[in-house]
């Protein structure tokens, strides 16, 4: 979870270290710290809290370099104070560490290490590593971390610099890869790493994603790069088309809102290039399900974690309609931790914006080594979750950079759409005109439910102060309000619940009185009349109802307080609009609490420690 960058190379080092950091902040941002060898000698800062504390503590003592190492922290081992912040330096003072992940036996480690002399500084599992490099350097850094992780347990991804190198001119960076992401950047005579490549791209968009068991070192002129064994390898260079504007806030007061305007383009490019509106069939370049083997599954498996999960509960709606293959939705964290069933029959789809969550990418192992074909529904190409896939289907995004989840949600949904609608295809059925042409207007849809941010603005003065809110919906909306739930809790931390509105009567309903704000989306015909009742329900027993429809307003006159209306699509599409206003709303409270919207307390964007 934590955020890791590096650079060797003739530029001034810190400020590119820095600049990386704030792209990587949502990653992390308990504490941060920078590393750099200048003179041959190690120096480091680091502050506790965000990372402009690390920029002041950098103003009052400044640091130069031409390469380093730096690190934006999300605690897992040792409380977030300055002590234990990143880079952590051995008790020779000889080597810097920076580390994402956990080291499962750093225990038995450091009793060995203390036995032998070494001390201890920190409360963190880092500092075993860099004791236990150090114990083997004598010179080759790279060497030293070969032999140090032979002995090291768990998941980490780790970058480090030393003193006294005696491998070419001795400016080098040693990356290691086990479990958690790193990617290394090639440039003109210089070279990055980082644990995403959004804090790369505005330096290079050509990048390398390690393997597990990889260790690389990185100088000026060259990357090289041994696997597990120590034998080198050259591991594929993937051309990143992120475009770095869309990295920058672009004139936004935040990311989270900045990536909910997007949506429309972000849906249009999704599907852009995988339609064939005119022979009205779909396809995709890093994806295919051959017709035999669609007609031999037995069922498909939705593996996900948050809101990538409510994705997937509207994509088992949509491929169960469209392909009348049954499909199962699993939480990725459960799944693993039972000995749930899947074989050669069964299509497993790993469904994950970053790619690297780990439950995640756990669970998809956990049904390969079952015999299941796994593929992955991802927003990054080269991510963890993709390479294990034998194919992707990727979401066209663009960087989501706002730590809760909006682009990249409603460009799943179009990714499912678009997988429906190829099984369909590929089990011999028509895509008849009907389910493409929609498609076309799909980012105008979006744009106009966008145009109802002024009213939310206003909803959000009113209700920005209860306590608690509850979110209805039913069938293919059920999903979309657990994630207008969840977008509230996460932005505005007051407690939502969201909950399928037949089900209310049997419990929550005794939670309803004039103080709590329930939120429903009630769309389309199939259970619109169904979700009035259940509001008749909740408006007899006092409670403030917002309705987000796209029917007549006049239709909830005397069962909704607010109506949002929202563009009618047709019902597979419908979610895509009508979680707009429910992201506005989630953002607009959240602001208007003061909260930090981009980065909520406790939260991290790729949550790569399980
Ligand atoms: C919520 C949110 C998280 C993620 C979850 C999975 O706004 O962002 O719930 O959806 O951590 O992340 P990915 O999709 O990267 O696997």
């Amino acid at each position: 979870m934590c955020g890791i960058v590096g650079y060797v190379g003739p530029r001034e080092v810190v400020p590119l270290l820095i600049d990386g950091l704030r792209r990587l902040e949502y990653r992390g941002y308990d504490s941060a710290g920078v590393a750099v060898v200048a003179d041959g000698r190690l120096d480091t800062r680091r502050a506790e809290g965000k990372l402009d504390r690390l920029v002041e503590r950098l103003r009052e003592q400044p640091l130069s370099g031409s390469y380093g190492v730096a690190h934006t922290r999300w605690a897992t081992h040792g409380k977030p104070t300055e002590r234990n912040a990143h880079p952590v330096v051995d008790s020779k003072d000889r080597i810097a560490i920076i580390h994402n992940g956990i080291i499962e036996n750093f225990l038995a480690i450091k009793r060995r290490l203390l036995g032998e002399g070494w001390t201890f500084s920190t409360d963190t599992d880092t500092e075993v590593i860099a004791n236990l490099v150090s114990s083997y350097y004598t010179g080759d850094l790279a060497a030293a971390v070969k032999r140090a992780v032979g002995e090291l347990e768990g998941m980490y991804a780790c970058a480090l610099i030393g003193t006294g190198s005696t491998v070419g001119d001795g400016e080098e960076i040693v990356a290691v890869r086990q479990g958690t992401p790193l990617v290394l950047g090639l440039g003109q005579g210089e070279s990055f790493l980082a644990s995403d490549p959004a804090a790369l791209i505005a330096h290079t968009r050509d990048v390398i994603f390690l393997d597990n068991g990889d260790i690389a070192r990185l100088t000026r002129s060259q990357i090289e790069i041994w696997d597990r064994s120590g034998a080198a390898v050259k591991r594929p260079v993937t051309r990143l088309n992120w475009d770095p504007q869309q990295v920058e806030k672009g004139g936004y007061k935040h990311f989270m809102l900045k990536e909910i305007f997007e949506q429309p383009e972000a849906a249009r490019d999704t599907f852009g290039g995988r339609v064939d509106f005119e022979t009205g069939t779909v396809g995709f370049d890093a994806l295919e399900l051959a017709p035999d083997y669609v007609r031999s599954l037995s069922r498909i498996q939705l593996l996900a974690c948050g809101t990538s999960w409510h994705a997937a509960l509207i994509g088992k709606f949509l491929i169960e309609e469209l392909a009348r293959i049954p499909v199962e939705v699993d939480y990725a964290s459960e799944y693993r931790y039972r000995d749930p069933i899947a074989d050669a029959s069964v299509l497993v789809a790993g469904i994950s914006q970053s790619g690297e969550t780990i439950d995640t990418v756990w669970a998809m192992e956990a049904a390969k080594e079952r015999g299941a074909r796994l593929i992955a529904l991802s927003n990054v190409p080269g991510s963890q979750a993709t390479r294990i896939s034998s194919g992707t289907l990727y979401t066209h995004a663009g960087p989501e950079i706002g730590v809760a989840s909006t682009k990249a949600f409603t460009t799943q949904l179009v990714a499912f759409y678009l997988l429906a609608l190829y099984l369909r295809q590929q089990l011999g059925r028509e895509v008849e005109p009907e389910l493409l042409a929609p498609l076309a207007h799909l980012p105008q849809a979006i744009s106009e439910a966008l145009a109802l941010e002024p009213e939310i603005e206003k909803l959000s003065r009113r209700y920005h102060t209860a306590t608690d809110f509850l979110f209805l919906g039913r069938g293919i909306q059920y999903p979309v309000a657990l994630e207008g739930a969840l977008k509230l809790k996460e932005i505005s931390y007051i407690h939502a619940e969201g909950y399928p509105a037949g089900e209310m009567k049997h419990g929550p309903i005794a939670l309803i009185d004039e103080h709590l704000p329930v939120v429903a989306i009630a769309t389309g015909k199939r259970v619109f009349e169904k979700v009035k009742s259940n509001l008749q329900e909740v408006k007899a027993r006092d409670g403030k109802v917002i309705v987000v429809t796209d029917r007549d307003p006049a239709e909830l006159d005397g069962v909704a307080d607010h109506v949002l209306r929202v563009p009618a699509l047709p019902e597979a599409l419908s979610p895509i609009v009508s979680v707009i206003p429910l992201q506005l709303l989630a953002y607009q409270i959240g602001v208007r609490r003061g909260a930090d919207v981009d980065q909520p307390r406790n939260l991290a964007k790729s949550v790569t420690v399980e």
